[in-house]
């Protein structure tokens, strides 16, 4: 979210910090809350009552060694945590999935095998991941306002917020030595809160089990119960401080790792999920949330599906392409089958009509005060917006995901600008994973969807003067992937930054260029205007909110800053009748076992191992009193995106679980949480340590972590 708004005055910020803490121990809905660590000492009275046995010390301090030591930031997405005094990193298998990818080819399939680092030596160098701890986080509301006064413009105060931020960055980060700053606007700019973290470059791959296990149910169980893990391992100098990848560098050794519970999960257990949530909007206007469960959602949804159903065919038909594809085609499966879940979600618990509901009680409330217009003034910004917004995720999920033309885009501007290495590089990523019939397909379906389901007022003048000329999507399709040079790799490798008027007048690089333009020009524009304005407002709706009650504990929405989510252990229902258990065991796995099936084809392994029932440590006994091994477990944790990889801790602070997911039902909770419904998913850590022990032959792995009960 973007931090403009007219807050009245410093002043006001900092009564409204002081009043946050003091509503802090009324409670919050039921396990609803994304919770600042270094606020938690508000919620910790909760958390203990319970049943967890730290203090809020335990969880995060800057004084001592703390949990938020053993947490990182995953790449710039997902999160992870430190089991091992050697730096041993695990997160979800779907985070590693692109590094796991680019060490992949046709001879060595990690992806379809698994992989595991026998040695330090063999652990794979990932160029561009990092992991950042996080140093400490403060609230600085104070000092990125000094300076603003309430009669100067939003304009002026969006500068001294910028400046003041700068200011404050460079001073925290002064050190060098892998500090890395941000600050971040929460409650919609009502407050600022400085991040500072530690990021180290070298992380290397140490073991993924194959696809089947690791994302073992694929696209169709995503969602719900796949299982998900891959491991790392944090590498720095010799000082211990971050480095880039080199020969010389040395395990990493943490102020802090999670020791590994064996003692496995009830229902009804205290859980707490320590990680990085990516984006939640849970105080929008009732026309926000009706936005996206009407009109973007299912919009979207029906883009996506034709895109799918073309990489399906043609991932079905070779390995080549599947591998080629695996990687795009869980990114373009993963929201597709999220927002069916979320739209779902919001019609059945009438999302828009209780918002509705309560925003008249807030402008009966409202009148007379200060907050009195805005509801009215949102809701016809919202008006405004709409066609704008649904302009651009059309052209985001058609005309902007052509793969040829997005890639001649960009290598032709690099080669115009004579960065020869940088479109080597680019080119060389591009055709290792392309396959033009899906491309030129997944072209013609989504194109013809954005001619007629996009309002004429939208349709840029380019895309109609080739419509005219080539009478239909598809004949305009064979003739740009017909004539364009950038399908043929030897040709761009020759092309010179002299050749750029041939590459500009290329029919993909144009397609490209001509969509682009048209966005900044007639969508661009008008939406980050309007946007700016909304965002305005929000400061001020979110401030009155928390007048108007009092009483309710208001956690700021994710923004991919660290967060503690707690609940318990807990199954639920997802229908009338029937009754989800909070755990499952490796009987769901064979009972999907199928070697027709690319998603349910375990390794043969796994299934000598079931036979042999030979599980070591890891058995339990399942509900009929046969022996099994547990592998998730669910809970009633608020998490959102980002949360993937996150440490599930128990009662004393040990590690039960690695987060990986939410259940279908439940994936309106970044909208709106229904503790009925919202589950986070997470593998056993049981299952991990059985994968690496029976699966794999690792167990050289377990000897570096420490197990209690
Ligand atoms: N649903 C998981 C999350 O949102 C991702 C699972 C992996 N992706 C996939 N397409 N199967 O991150
Ligand atoms: N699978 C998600 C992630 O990658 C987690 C979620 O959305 O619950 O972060």
């Amino acid at each position: 979210m973007t931090q403009k708004g007219i807050f009245r005055n410093t002043i006001g910020a900092l009564t409204l910090t002081l009043s946050m803490g003091i509503i802090a121990e009324t409670a919050a809905y039921a396990d609803e809350g994304m919770w600042l660590p270094s606020l938690i000492s508000q919620r910790i009275g909760d958390m203990q009552s319970k049943g967890f046995r730290l203090s809020a010390e335990d969880i995060y301090s800057v004084n001592q060694a703390s949990l938020k030591d053993a947490v990182v930031l995953f790449g710039r997405g997902c999160t992870g945590e430190v089991i091992s005094a050697e730096g041993l990193l695990l997160t979800n298998h779907h985070c590693g999935y692109g590094q796991i990818q680019k060490h992949s080819s046709v001879e060595h399939d990690y992806l379809r095998d698994g992989f595991w680092a026998m040695s330090r030596k063999e652990e794979l160098p990932n160029k561009g991941l990092s992991v950042s701890f996080l140093e400490r986080m403060e609230d600085v509301t104070s000092v990125i306002l000094e300076g603003y006064t309430p009669e100067l413009t939003e304009a002026q105060r969006d500068s001294i917020v910028n400046v003041n931020s700068k200011q404050l960055i460079k001073e925290v980060t002064a050190e060098g030595k892998g500090l890395r700053a941000t600050v971040e606007s929460l409650y919609y700019g009502n407050q600022y809160f400085l991040f500072l973290y530690r990021e180290y470059g070298d992380v290397r791959l140490v073991g993924a089990p194959p696809s089947s296990i690791g994302k073992f149910g694929g696209d169709t169980d995503n969602w719900m119960w796949p299982r998900d893990f891959s491991i790392f391992r944090i590498y720095a100098d010799k000082d211990n401080n971050p480095a880039e990848y080199s020969e010389d560098n040395v395990p990493y050794t943490p102020k802090r790792f999670f020791k590994i519970s064996l003692g496995g999960v009830r229902e009804g257990d205290f859980t707490f999920v320590y990680g990085f949530p990516g984006r939640t909007q849970e105080y929008i206007m009732s026309e926000g949330v009706r936005y996206v469960s009407e009109i973007s959602d299912p919009a979207k949804i029906a883009l996506r599906t034709m895109r799918l159903d073309t990489q399906k065919k043609y991932m079905s038909e070779s390995q080549k392409v599947r591998i080629q594809y695996s990687s795009k085609n869980a990114g373009v499966a993963n929201a597709w089958k999220k927002w069916q879940g979320e739209m779902k979600g919001i019609n059945r618990l009438g999302t828009v009509s209780a918002k509705q509901e309560y925003e008249k009680r807030f402008a009966k409330w409202a009148e007379g005060t200060e907050y009195s217009t805005i509801l009215p003034r949102l809701d016809s910004l919202y008006g405004a917006l709409e066609p704008y917004t649904f302009a651009r995720e059309y052209y985001s999920e058609t005309a902007a995901s052509v793969e040829l033309c997005s890639f001649a885009g960009s290598v032709a501007k690099k080669l115009a600008g004579g960065d020869n290495e940088g479109a080597a590089a680019l080119s060389e990523a591009f055709y290792k994973d392309y396959y033009l019939p899906i491309d030129k397909e997944s072209f013609v379906a989504t194109m013809s969807a954005f001619a007629k389901d996009v309002p004429e007022k939208f349709h840029p003048e380019y895309m109609k003067k080739e419509l005219a000329k080539y009478g239909s999507v598809s004949n305009w399709a064979d003739a740009l992937f017909g004539e364009s040079l950038f399908t043929d790799a030897d040709k761009v490798a020759k092309l010179e930054a002299a050749d750029s008027a041939a590459m500009y007048a290329d029919p993909a690089v144009r397609f490209a260029n001509e969509f682009r333009k048209w966005y900044a020009s007639d969508v661009y524009p008008y939406e980050k205007r309007l946007n700016r304005e909304i965002t305005l407002l929000y400061r001020d709706y979110m401030r009155g909110q928390m007048e108007f009650e009092p009483k309710k504990a208001f956690f700021p929405d994710a923004n991919l800053t660290l967060r503690v989510a707690y609940g318990s252990i807990s199954g639920y229902s997802p229908a009338d009748g029937t009754y989800y258990k909070p755990q499952s065991t490796l009987e769901g796995i064979m009972e999907k076992d199928n070697p027709e099936i690319f998603d349910y084809d375990i390794p043969q392994r796994l299934r000598d191992i079931y036979a042999a029932k030979d599980y070591g440590q890891w058995a339990i006994t399942g509900d009929n009193g046969k022996k099994t091994v547990p592998v998730c477990f669910i809970a009633t944790n608020h998490t959102s995106g980002g949360n993937s990889g996150s440490p599930v801790i128990n009662k004393d602070g040990n590690l039960i679980g690695l987060n990986f997911d939410r259940v279908w039902e439940g994936t309106m909770s970044d909208i709106e949480f229904d503790p009925d419904y919202c589950r986070n998913i997470s593998l056993d850590i049981r299952y991990v340590l059985f994968t690496i022990d029976k699966l794999a032959g690792a167990d050289h792995l377990l000897k570096e972590m420490v197990f209690v009960n």
